[in-house]
């Protein structure tokens, strides 16, 4: 992945699943899951006993581990509720991570993007062409779609300068319409010639570019039906003179 500004650009990331994030005790800061009370790295200043207010209990640090906190939170957060000790003996006490504590609900997206199988984009162009794929290994539209929601934001343009068969503005208006968002999108397509021999001629297409503006207004067709009223879904194509 390139880009011009660094600091423009960031991945949202997927949001988190917060289906374990619990409530059972109506604590009044809301939902939350048993956290990890030690951490692999600290200091010697994080290896300090911590007593059971209720069986007098000493914890330590498992070996070459430390509390993931200070000594003085302990009182805070005893009071708090957010350090939760057992009251028969034997048992460990609990510290509470809340959901509204969390920096950010989403985490990072991973870079080994698995569930999107590439031939789906020759499996799509069948649908939408009936028949053989009239181009040859196109993107899935989940793919860019994915991409696309991951690096941009609403108003956002896109641009794809190697559109071959479309997929682009495709994910970009199954977005907008799936997020009633609105990007922009362009797409630019050599008309690269095929021959007689080529699928594509046998279906009536000359060139790349007639694939590319073919599937783009069956598209714009299809998503203008579901949603008439938005501006999200119209295109016009043009040729460019070239010298
Ligand atoms: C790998 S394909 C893109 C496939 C596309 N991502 C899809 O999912 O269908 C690259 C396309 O770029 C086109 N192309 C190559 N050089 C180009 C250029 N200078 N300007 C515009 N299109 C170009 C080729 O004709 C080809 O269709």
């Amino acid at each position: 992945m390139y880009c011009k500004n660094k600091s423009l650009c960031s991945f949202k990331g997927v949001a988190k699943d917060f289906s374990n994030y619990k409530n059972p005790d109506h604590d009044p800061k809301g939902a939350w899951i048993a956290d990890n009370p030690s951490a692999a790295s600290g200091n010697e200043n994080y290896r300090f006993p911590i007593t059971n207010p209720f069986t007098g209990t000493v914890y330590y640090p498992p070996q070459g581990r430390y509390w993931a906190f200070s000594p003085k939170r302990v009182d805070e957060w005893t009071k708090s509720g957010k350090l939760v000790f057992p009251k028969e003996p034997g048992k460990n006490f609990m510290l509470k991570k809340y959901q509204t504590d969390l920096r950010s609900t989403f985490k990072p997206v991973s870079s080994v993007i698995q569930g999107i199988l590439t031939a789906s984009g020759t499996k799509e162009l069948k649908q939408l062409f009936g028949g053989g794929s009239p181009f040859k290994y196109p993107k899935p539209t989940a793919l860019i779609k994915m991409l696309i929601e991951q690096a941009t934001v609403e108003n956002d343009i896109i641009l794809d300068f190697f559109a071959g068969s479309g997929t682009t503005m495709h994910a970009t208006m199954a977005l907008n319409y799936e997020t009633k968002t609105y990007r922009k999108c362009i797409c630019v397509q050599l008309d690269e010639p095929y021959t007689p021999e080529d699928i594509a001629y046998k279906n009536q297409f000359s060139t790349v570019a007639d694939i590319t503006k073919a599937r783009i207004e069956m598209v714009s067709k299809h998503y203008k039906k579901l949603n008439k009223k938005s501006k999200a879904f119209d295109v016009s194509c043009f040729k460019l003179k070239t010298n």
